[in-house]
């Protein structure tokens, strides 16, 4: 069992994983993973290069069907339906890499996220979500190659916004960004949605970043949960940080 470090109240799951198992061969690389997230709470799985923050990921968003445990979305089973399944019922993913279409105009990449949607709800919700990146109004004619890597980043999440989704699942959306650029995709961007009311669980390498702004946060080591807690609580424990997090510490 992890070890859990305080009862936070937590508001009612929306996002639900149960002893969730997957690999990519015959031996699991995540075991019997146990994690809830409710409307307006960002919840955060942290680790090392290579601990299974992905391999998780996948499995909970059809990427890679699971060996054993469960999926829910509400009190509906949702485990190895397919991505496009999930996001027709409120789960958006959007994965470490590949995340952008990249021969496609910024516009593009909206009108393909917003794929399930009639002609006028699309652009209506184009409307909404250029509200949430102003930025990109600027850029809607743009490919999604020539655009630098936060960029990239912001179109990959409005693209997944486009479909409203209740819960998202994001996998670094900070990889290859500078540490001040980080800060605020996390806060101004991703915790601004869960203060919206959407659950987001969040995958981080930049960890004491993720912890700031998560309600709770899962330390995976070797695809098991080693430790859980509220953010705060894990990014104030110095010897979270060595054990836990080792190369990830900053002083
Ligand atoms: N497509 C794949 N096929 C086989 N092994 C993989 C594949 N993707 C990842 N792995 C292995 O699974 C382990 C966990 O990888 P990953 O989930 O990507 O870690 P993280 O996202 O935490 O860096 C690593 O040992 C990695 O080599
Ligand atoms: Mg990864």
């Amino acid at each position: 069992m992890p070890t859990s470090l305080a009862e936070a109240p937590r508001p009612a799951p929306r996002l639900v994983i149960e002893g969730l198992s997957a690999g990519y061969g015959r031996d699991p690389i995540i075991s019997g993973i146990d994690l809830a997230v409710g409307g307006g709470e960002v919840v955060s799985v942290i680790g090392a290069n290579g601990a299974g923050k992905s391999t998780l990921l996948k499995a909970i968003t059809g990427a890679l069907p699971s060996m054993s445990g469960r999926v829910s979305l509400g009190d509906r089973d949702v485990t190895n339906l397919s991505g496009n399944r999930l996001a027709r019922l409120g789960i958006g993913y959007v994965p470490q890499s590949r995340d952008v279409f990249d021969t496609l105009t910024v516009a593009e990449n909206l009108e393909m996220g917003g794929y399930l949607l009639s002609t006028r709800e699309r652009s209506r919700r184009a409307e909404e979500v250029l509200g949430i990146f102003p930025k990109l109004k600027e850029m809607l004619g743009r490919r999604a190659m020539k655009l630098s890597g936060g960029e990239r980043k912001m179109v990959a999440l409005a693209r997944v916004l486009m479909l409203s989704p209740q819960v998202l699942v994001l996998d670094e959306p900070t990889a290859g960004l500078s540490p001040e650029l980080s800060r605020s995709v996390l806060r101004d961007q991703v915790r601004a949605l869960a203060d919206g009311g959407v659950a987001i669980l969040l995958v981080e390498q930049k960890a004491f970043e993720a912890l700031e702004i998560s309600d709770w946060a899962h330390v995976l080591v070797a695809g098991r949960t080693a430790i859980e807690g509220p953010g705060t609580v894990l990014a104030t424990r110095s010897d979270i940080r060595e054990v836990f997090l080792g190369a990830e510490v900053r002083a």
